[in-house]
């Protein structure tokens, strides 16, 4: 097998070892996916300042985010059916985290269950809510991360209504898993995938089944899903929530600048700029884009972290000198869950690690907490002037 050198091995690797619709859903973007795009390519906008004759020994990118320490301010973010890539996938990730010294996030559309995954670890992880109209189900599942020890809620306020994803649909995908005839032709070159789901219980969305009202078996999941998310939703509620949890709040999904008000007025405690990974509002700005408005209206006064589009460390180090605190990879690390397991999701950590703190050297920098934009060459029009 060639040397694994940079997270687009692992990706090539997921592609062929996971069942195309699992694949598929990682990598798509909504609609003509130009916000999924744009969120990569727009990173490779900005360049790096080298700097030379500066003593690069003692380096470190040990960092804390909302108060917690962590090996570098890469968290993983929460992704839905993580189990499905690979089975137990939920597991693997928060333990590949978990030694590696970064936050795993739960999603509550999660495979494992949130008391799995609590059971097969030993630090608190991050738990991501989503709002439901199910009243009864958002307060017990709160209540659930406050026993599972969770220390951070991270709250996702863009998608209560969801972006179609079109090769979703084209490929019939489903959770639990049920296969139609083109999927059946798929896994059967799937092996190692069919094998490790063959042994373990973990098959369908663990924090739901039995769990909401209604959602006893398998069977009435689909119709749940479809008919679930609140799109009530709105800031009242938000406090509603903070209320109830009462520990770290993290508010996900924030892509302008007057919505980073709010957040700071209902007191969260970061927010994270976010686009769904371009799987929500086609034609929105990609989030480094949207990022350093954000950063100008509330930088000062809440913690602000980004996720989408961040496939290397090098975009890591980008969006800290731009003033991010925080960092969050979703695919990169799915990449590395699908190829192998625990041992991806620990190698994709390590790629981008070292990519992180080479880049950082050769920017003449030391400490990533110490990382402004004077290490950045940003376009002019960067921001772009939109009327
Ligand atoms: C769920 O969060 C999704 O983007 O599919």
């Amino acid at each position: 097998m060639p040397a694994i050198t940079c997270i687009d091995d692992l990706k090539e690797m997921h592609r062929r070892r996971v069942p195309k619709m699992f694949f598929d859903y990682c990598e798509s973007g909504s609609y003509t996916e130009r916000t999924f795009r744009e969120n990569t390519s727009d990173f490779d906008l900005i360049r790096l300042r080298q700097r030379v004759a500066v003593n690069m020994e003692g380096r470190t990118t040990a960092s804390q985010m909302i108060g917690q320490d962590v090996a570098m301010p890469v968290a993983l973010a929460p992704v839905g059916a993580t189990g499905m890539q690979h089975a137990d996938g939920e597991i693997l990730a928060a333990k590949a985290a978990e030694d590696f010294g970064v936050q795993f996030t739960l999603t509550t559309m999660a495979v494992c269950s949130i008391e799995t995954v609590a059971e097969n670890t030993t630090k608190p992880f991050w738990f991501q809510l989503y709002v439901m109209r199910d009243e009864e189900f958002v307060a017990n599942m709160i209540e659930r991360a406050k026993d599972a020890k969770c220390s951070a809620l991270v709250l996702t306020l863009d998608l209560q209504i969801l972006g179609q994803r079109h090769q979703d649909i084209k490929n019939n995908l489903s959770v639990p898993f049920r296969p139609n005839i083109a999927n059946v032709l798929d896994i059967s070159t799937k092996w190692r995938w069919l094998m490790q789901m063959a042994q373990t219980k973990n098959k369908t969305f663990g924090n739901v089944v039995g769990h909401a009202r209604g959602v006893e078996n398998t069977n009435s999941l689909s119709a749940w899903a479809a008919n679930s998310f609140d799109p009530r939703l709105d800031w009242e509620k938000v406090k509603e929530i903070k209320k109830l949890w009462g520990g770290p709040l993290i508010l996900k999904g924030i892509l302008d600048a007057e919505d980073a008000k709010k957040a700071l007025n209902v007191g969260a405690d970061a927010i994270i700029v976010s686009n769904h990974g371009g799987r929500q509002l086609d034609g929105a700005l990609s989030s480094i884009r949207a990022l350093p408005e954000i950063l100008d209206a509330v930088g000062d006064k809440i913690e602000v972290h980004i996720d989408s589009g961040i496939r290397q460390g090098q975009d890591v180090l980008k969006a800290l000198a731009m003033g991010a605190k925080g960092t969050y990879i979703g695919r990169s690390y799915i990449y590395g869950l699908g190829a192998m397991g625990q041992a991806g999701v620990t190698k994709a950590l390590e790629i981008i690690h070292k990519e992180l703190d080479t880049s950082m050297a050769l920017c003449g920098r030391r400490d990533v907490k110490d990382l402004d934009r004077d290490i950045l060459l940003v376009p002019e029009d960067f921001e772009g002037r939109w009327q």
